[in-house]
């Protein structure tokens, strides 16, 4: 079988440490599972600044272009904050050079995390969000910044909204059918547009219900009725601000996942959070979102969508034992959670073994 190569950023502050649990997780769970792989660590970010003077190498990127996935932790930090190019320019440069239009955060609530939850959760609560990540206000131009002012610009064209779309409305059809367009269409010229090139597309997918909502009504939205999505699909700077909150309602920012995707080429997993400069070196960053962006690959990017749900009901497992970090009010260390993760892998592992013999 041919050996999987996976590119590996372990990112800044708690990026190693949470990237550790990852690979340990994946390791685990692809034991005797007939999956081969290599790991190719790369410097990228913060840590790429420090060794080679710029976040993004030419040989990180190459060596990503000539992955099968690229896993991604956490970057960036006061440390480089004065950068001439900080770590999130890499992060930028990254997604563009690699052509990841389409970002996917998943918000799941399951019952065992509706008590970590600030809100009153009373149905189940399973959306994504599809992000687009290479244009809008993030890459627009002009972008100045002098001393009398500065300007950036938010730009779309019609193709950078219509092949995100159809990935939101294909998501769609294999889940439950209903795409939300998120936008500030009473006042953005781009989001009219938006509305105009996301309704035509609507219009060829007639199995899907399809609603629009203002950024602003959606933000209450997402905390007030959180059950009545599906697929929410938006732009970049929406995207982001919108998936930290939904992310705030599993009961916290470190359990969620993501996934970057382009035309072709290898997608990109990485959690949606930060370095967590706060609480780096402690011991205590919360690995579910690394190990589920882990899952998240070996699903979408090897077709082992097997091996992620051993994965995903081993954290569930975890959870239902409140072996948790302290952002989930527990007081398990992350490389408690992990072994407690692994543990449930191996142990459903044995099960699974010994019910099919
Ligand atoms: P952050 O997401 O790093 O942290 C926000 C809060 O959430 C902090 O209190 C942090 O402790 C907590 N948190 C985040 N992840 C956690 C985890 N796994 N376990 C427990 N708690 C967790 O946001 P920030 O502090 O605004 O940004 C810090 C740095 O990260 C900045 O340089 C920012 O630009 C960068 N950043 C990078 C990415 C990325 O690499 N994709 C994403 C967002 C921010
Ligand atoms: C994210 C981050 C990045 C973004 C930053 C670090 C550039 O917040 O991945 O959500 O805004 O896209
Ligand atoms: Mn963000």
């Amino acid at each position: 079988m041919d050996k999987k190569k996976i590119a590996v950023l372990k990112g800044d502050y708690i990026g190693p440490e949470i990237m550790n649990a990852g690979l340990e997780v994946l390791k685990a769970a692809t034991e005797n599972q007939n999956f081969d792989y290599e790991i190719n660590s790369v410097p990228f970010g913060g840590e790429a600044i420090d060794s080679e003077g710029v976040p993004l190498p030419d040989r990180t990127l190459q060596a990503c272009k000539n992955s099968d996935a690229v896993l991604l932790s956490a970057i960036g930090g006061p440390k480089w904050d004065n950068a001439a190019k900080r770590p999130e320019a890499g992060l930028l440069e990254i997604r563009k050079k690699l052509n990841l239009f389409s970002n996917i955060r998943p918000t799941q609530i399951s019952e065992a995390m509706q008590d970590y939850s600030p809100i009153k959760i009373e149905h189940e609560v399973n959306f994504v969000i599809v992000r687009e990540l290479t244009s809008g206000i993030y890459f627009g131009t002009p972008r100045t910044k002098s001393a009398a002012g500065a300007v950036d610009t938010m730009s779309y064209s019609t193709g950078e909204i219509e092949r995100v779309a159809k990935v939101a409305f294909d998501m769609a059809m294999r889940r439950n059918k209903h795409v939300t367009l998120v936008d500030k269409a009473n006042v953005l010229a781009t989001s009219k547009l938006w509305r105009e090139v996301v309704g035509r597309i609507a219009d060829s997918y007639l199995k899907v219900e399809f609603d629009c909502s203002y950024v602003d009504a959606m933000a209450m939205k997402v905390i007030s009725e959180p059950e009545k999505f599906d697929v929410i699909l938006t732009e970049n700077l929406f995207g982001d601000i919108l998936s930290d909150e939904a992310a705030e309602i599993t009961g916290s920012l470190g359990t969620i996942p993501s996934m970057s995707v382009g035309e072709n080429g290898p997608a990109l997993y990485e959690p949606i959070h930060g370095s967590a400069p706060d609480i780096a070196g402690l011991g205590i960053a919360n690995p579910i979102s690394m190990i589920k962006s882990v899952a998240m690959m070996l699903e979408n990017s090897f077709d082992r969508g097997d091996l992620a749900t051993r994965i995903n009901n081993a954290i569930e497992v975890a959870i239902n034992k409140k072996v948790v970090t302290p952002d989930l009010g527990g007081k398990s260390t992350t490389t408690e959670v992990t072994s407690e993760i692994i543990n449930n892998i191996r142990e459903s592992s044995d099960n699974y073994a010994t019910n099919n013999v």
